[in-house]
């Protein structure tokens, strides 16, 4: 039995990770509170923030083998993947030590972007994002549902901090996750991030344009062909999809002016596929690969 333990089992992502992790053959899961001494382990998967990963994983030297870390914290750094297991698992190898899951809002975008390669090179994405209360974690959920908050039946066009360049440090982690995970440094990337009135599910709009004129059959056959990706002629809203485990893409229409440009909306659990699914696929990577 290979050992997996969540810490931080008692947050939302924590939760949703024990659900995803059960459904893996073969795995024996533990679960820590911050009460609970770290025992060895194969696989260790933080559903943690920054500052508590920072601590963990030197508390967990010599007593994990891998550590998924579902925080922002070690997204960027050299000899760290970041892995969407359907775009680049093979980053991950015998000598890695740490793997980052990617942020919410980005996920959807690189799967359709790296859908549309295959045939298409995207040049430039704008995109706006609706996300979902949820993924500010349980503190946020608490927050808003007092009509005092900001965020009570409202949407705020700020997530995370303003930094120097007026970007918000969730927008500048979209544009930095996009080129890492796609391998694309020179991708340009629009990005305006706003929080939204909705529980769950982060949904995007979403502007490409490619080095090539579009075609939509072409774009439809793509994205529907893609492993987790839903692709519909109908509308998916994200009170709908929450709790599913797919990335969602519909209103898919050529542009008016440019045939280089498409335009579409997107919408995914943020806590599946968002965090504890995609980490959860991670771990599996891990095992069938035979990393561990
Ligand atoms: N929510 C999303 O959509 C989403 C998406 C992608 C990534 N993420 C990332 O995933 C991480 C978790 O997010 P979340 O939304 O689940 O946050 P959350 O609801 O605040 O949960 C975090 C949990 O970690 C626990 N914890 C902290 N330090 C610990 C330790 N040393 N040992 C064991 N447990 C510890 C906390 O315990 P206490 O209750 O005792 O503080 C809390 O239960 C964050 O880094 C977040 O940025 C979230």
């Amino acid at each position: 039995m290979i050992k997996v333990g969540i810490i931080g089992i008692n947050g939302i992502v924590g939760q949703t990770m024990r659900k995803c992790l059960l459904k893996i053959k073969n795995i024996e899961i533990k679960e820590f509170t911050r009460a609970d001494p770290l025992t060895d382990m194969d696989i260790a998967v933080l559903c943690t923030d920054n500052a508590d990963s920072v601590k963990l994983i030197p508390a967990l030297e010599g007593k994990a083998g891998f550590i998924v870390d579902m925080s922002s914290e070690f997204r960027q750094k050299d000899g760290v993947p970041l892995v969407i297991p359907e775009i680049n698992p093979q980053t991950i190898t015998k000598d890695t030590k740490l793997i980052a899951s990617p942020n919410c809002t980005v996920t959807p975008l690189v799967m359709a972007l790296d859908a549309l390669r295959k045939v298409y090179t995207p040049k430039e994405i704008f995109f706006c994002s609706y996300q979902a209360l949820s993924g500010g974690g349980k503190k946020l959920l608490e927050e808003a549902a007092k009509p005092a908050s900001i965020y009570y039946k409202n949407c705020v066009p700020q997530i995370g901090s303003i930094l120097d360049t007026g970007y918000s440090s969730e927008e500048l982690k979209t544009v930095l996750e996009a080129r890492k995970i796609l391998n694309m440094p020179n991708l340009t990337v629009y990005p305006h991030t706003v929080r939204v009135f909705v529980d769950n599910s982060h949904s995007l709009g979403v502007t490409i344009k490619a080095e090539q004129e579009f075609d939509l059959q072409k774009v439809k056959q793509l994205l529907s062909s893609y492993a987790g990706i839903i692709y519909g002629e109908n509308i998916f809203t994200p009170k709908e999809v929450s709790g599913k485990d797919e990335v969602f893409i519909c209103r898919l229409r050529a542009d008016m002016y440019d045939k280089k440009i498409i335009h579409f909306f997107t919408t995914m659990d943020n806590i599946l596929k968002g965090a504890a699914l995609n980490g959860a696929q991670i771990v599996e990577y891990i095992i069938k690969a035979g990393l561990v």
